[in-house]
């Protein structure tokens, strides 16, 4: 039977003044963050103290709205011209309120019925992917995030390319796959969950500037088969978390083809880079690819968490959770396109289509080419004019967004000089950035995320890290 509370919970008179004042609340907040009229990018607290704020939270009697405008308020400001931090995207406005009739809507799109227009929504996306990318018998999803999206890149590759049904029988060989030494943390973790093991992840050394080096890859190829393992696949970087840096696609297409393994692309970060006139070039070699996931939280503005996994063989798109059935769906007609259960690792998952689709509705690939070129501008831009800067070290000339520096106007140990900056400023948080290692040195490292960070926020980055090294 229906109680008081559950008709008070579901009232729809509630939910229009809580969302009257949410709107109001966050149309308020992109408009300070994005002006910077609020001045902190971050209010910077340690894990314990934050944890005790919220243990407490409760018994103060804070209303909805007020908890709410609370969770802003100790949250990181993605839409700061000074979050320069890791690589998400301050979301398009449209698409946070398309998550927002999502999380509504609540469809559960693991079967058609749970979710028509968002299902068919899915494909349509799929194919402004597939188009731009020039698959032409091209298919896909989309999947929670990009380290779900590589695993079942990984595991269709596996599925096709493993000379045994692993799926059904289990491991009989040693199995592997060569990728960079520059990749993403979660390559490693997809091939380890595939049970390759350390010894079935071969990393290939990249050059002075953190590009895969190809032709170490006949070399490591030979000496791994040598070694009893039967390479599956092979896995460039578009571009590598770190430094931002694009592998060699055409020259990784090639060798994949020689060799009659599966190419893939982790193109989470910059794949989006197809739809920028500019910077596509980068992407030479991506049609050749068997498999490619773009995450759109990164470079495409979208509200986390939605990444899009496209194969350049629509019978692919069907292979990694049904090894038997894609046999069956070569033969057959009607795959099932309709029921995505069956194709992504996820069985109920959010209406993630309606935050892509939304903005292709609105402003059309325009809106994405705007985005990333944009963004790779003013990072190269910045590199150019850190250059300049005698007391700074650029790590290498930026591609991509992605631009890695350090402090070395003083002398004396550079690792702890910058290991500082990073944590001076994120105290201080008036500016968020991160860092990285690179061969062992520690280096700053900014991903310029927002279309209104400019010059002028850039070059009062690098007078702020002067006075935090002048203070010491
Ligand atoms: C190259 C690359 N691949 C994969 C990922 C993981 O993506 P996600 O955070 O969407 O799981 C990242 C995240 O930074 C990345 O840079």
């Amino acid at each position: 039977m229906s109680t008081p509370l559950l008709h008070k919970v579901y009232d729809s008179s509630i939910f229009k003044e809580e969302g009257d004042h949410l709107i109001n609340l966050l149309s308020d907040y992109l408009s300070k963050t994005v002006s910077m009229e609020s001045e902190k990018v971050i209010n910077w607290s340690e894990p314990d103290e934050e944890y005790l704020f919220w243990k407490n939270f409760k018994q103060k009697g804070y209303t909805t709205s007020q908890l709410f405008q609370t969770v802003i308020e100790r949250s990181i400001h993605t839409h700061h011209p000074h979050y320069i931090g890791h690589q998400v995207a301050p979301s398009v406005p449209l698409s946070a309120l398309a998550t927002l009739l999502s999380a509504q809507l609540n469809n559960g799109m693991a079967v058609y019925e749970m979710g028509a227009a968002s299902t068919a929504l899915e494909r349509v996306v799929i194919e402004f992917f597939t188009q731009a990318l020039g698959f032409k018998n091209g298919d896909g999803f989309l999947t929670s995030g990009g380290t779900l999206a590589n695993l079942t890149a990984l595991l269709a590759a596996r599925s096709i390319k493993a000379s045994s049904d692993v799926w059904n029988e289990g491991a009989t060989h040693k199995l592997a796959i060569l990728v960079s030494e520059e990749a993403h943390y979660c390559v490693d973790r997809s091939a380890r969950i595939m049970g390759l093991g350390s010894g079935g992840i071969i990393k290939i050394p990249s050059d002075k500037n953190f590009k895969m080096r190809t032709d170490l890859l006949e070399t490591y190829y030979a000496q791994a088969i040598n070694n009893g393992f039967e390479i599956i696949a092979v896995v460039g970087s578009a571009p590598s978390t770190s430094t931002g840096v694009y592998d060699d696609l055409e020259a990784i297409s090639a060798f994949a083809k020689a060799k009659n393994i599966w190419f893939h692309i982790d193109a989470a970060h910059g794949g989006a880079a197809i739809f920028s006139s500019k910077y596509k070039q980068l992407l030479n070699g991506a049609n050749q690819a068997d498999s490619i996931i773009i995450d759109g939280h990164k470079m495409m503005g979208i509200s986390a968490i939605t990444t899009a996994v496209l194969f350049k063989k629509s019978t692919s798109s069907y292979a990694a959770f049904e090894q038997k059935a894609q046999y069956l769906w070569e033969k057959n007609d009607d795959p099932d396109w309709f029921n995505l259960a069956k194709r992504t690792f996820e069985c109920t998952k959010s209406m993630m289509s309606l935050r892509f689709y939304v903005l292709i509705n609105a402003y059309g690939s325009q809106f994405f080419e705007d985005f990333l070129t944009t963004l790779y501008d003013t990072a190269i831009n910045f590199g150019a004019f850190i250059k300049e800067q005698k007391d700074f070290e650029l790590a290498l000339d930026p591609v991509s967004n992605i631009v890695c520096f350090r402090h070395i106007g003083k002398g004396g140990n550079l690792d702890d000089i910058n290991l500082n900056i990073r944590r001076s400023l994120l105290e201080d948080g008036i500016f968020y950035i991160v860092s990285t290692r690179l061969r062992g040195d520690f280096f700053l490292r900014m991903t310029v995320m927002n279309p209104f960070t400019n010059m002028t926020h850039l070059a009062a980055l690098l007078e702020n890290i002067r006075k935090i090294v002048n203070n010491k």
